[in-house]
């Protein structure tokens, strides 16, 4: 199907903007909804919220939501809310994430905690995970509520363990995994989910479509990491850099670091395990990262999960729909916003 020139100006149409096209309505609603529900009679908690809402966001959980029930043949409402709760849950985290990360920019803009403080960040972060749970019990499923809430828990999670292995260069693959799946696959797994029981699908078939937003999330924080090495800060509306700044080993690194010679150890452990940074070191990491192709392979292995998402597709109504979320997942190892 010909996708209009008008989703995305500049750029080619990406399978992100197919997907937007054909919940078009949908995500109009759920827009709406956001924006009702993040108001307050405390005018900070509208005036922060509204600050990273209005910097748009790709909304890509959402997404999944409407796009996993529309592919499971649900035509109804009620996802509206469930994806508007989703979402919540996305920016509940960034709020916090950013302070935790003292991260300045997001969604091309000054972050929150930049902007109005640490504090009324993490208040309002509270507030958003709040109104996601009055929206989750509004929808009334316990077997929706389940999913949700299991996924907040394990998103906060996978946050506390990142934490308590912040600059510790013996971290492993395995370790790896296990933050990334929590703090990031954990959501769009339980976005996909939700989407097919509002649709009343199968058990088997929510698991199906648990699989490959697991897959779909892991693929997208893998080169999520990579773009904090070799990304562009317009394109992706964030700084460049924040992980290796503070020490956070990820994909890349920790790759790199397995053929590393006793030079660059003393290199890596001076910059990521001390947080010892000199003006250069940055460019010297990305030299190193590029000399032992760490970043292709964090990205071939991207690729792989990728791969995985698509094969737990099969069997699921074979689709228009189904191509796109197919598209998306090879989207999430390429992209660069
Ligand atoms: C950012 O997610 C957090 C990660 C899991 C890397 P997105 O890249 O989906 O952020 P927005 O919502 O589009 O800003
Ligand atoms: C994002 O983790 C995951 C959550 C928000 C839970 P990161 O810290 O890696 O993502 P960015 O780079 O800040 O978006
Ligand atoms: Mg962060
Ligand atoms: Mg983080």
């Amino acid at each position: 199907m010909p996708i209009p020139q008008t989703v995305s100006k500049e750029k080619k149409s990406s399978p992100l903007d197919a997907m937007m096209l054909s919940q078009k309505d949908n995500l109009a609603a759920v827009n709406a909804l956001i924006l009702s529900r993040m108001q307050s009679d405390v005018p900070l908690i509208p005036k922060l919220a509204g600050h990273l809402i209005a910097g748009g966001g790709k909304r890509i959980r959402p997404l999944l939501t409407l796009a996993s029930a529309a592919l499971m043949g649900y035509k109804g409402t009620r996802t509206h809310k469930l994806a508007a709760c989703v979402e919540f849950i996305h920016t509940a985290t960034l709020l916090h994430d950013d302070v935790v990360d003292e991260s300045d920019q997001r969604r091309g803009k000054a972050s929150a905690n930049a902007l109005f403080g640490n504090e009324a960040a993490v208040l309002v972060g509270d507030f958003l995970f709040s109104r996601s749970f009055e929206l989750m019990v509004e929808d009334g499923s316990l077997d929706v509520l389940r999913v949700l809430s299991h996924a907040s828990a394990v998103i906060a999670e996978g946050e506390v363990l990142q934490l308590s292995m912040l600059n510790d260069i013996s971290m492993n693959e395995e370790s790896y995994l296990k933050i990334i799946g929590a703090k990031t696959a954990a959501l769009f797994a339980a976005a996909c989910q939700t989407g097919g029981l509002a649709a009343g699908a199968t058990a088997q078939d929510c698991q199906k479509l648990y699989h490959y937003g697991y897959n779909l999330g892991l693929a997208f924080q893998i080169s999520d990491d990579v773009l904090d090495y070799s990304g562009n800060q317009a394109d992706l509306g964030k700084s460049i850099g924040d992980d290796f700044k503070e020490g956070k080993v990820t994909l890349p690194v920790i790759l790199a670091l397995q053929s590393a010679s006793a030079e660059e150890k003393i290199f890596w452990q001076r910059c990521v395990q001390e947080v010892q940074q000199n003006d250069g070191d940055f460019i010297k990491a990305l030299g190193i990262l590029q000399k032992h192709d760490s970043l292709n392979k964090s990205l071939s292995q991207s690729h792989d999960y990728a791969v995985k998402a698509v094969e737990s597709l099969k069997g699921l109504p074979d689709t228009h729909l189904r191509e796109v979320m197919t598209e998306l997942a090879f989207y999430a190892v390429n992209r660069s916003s």
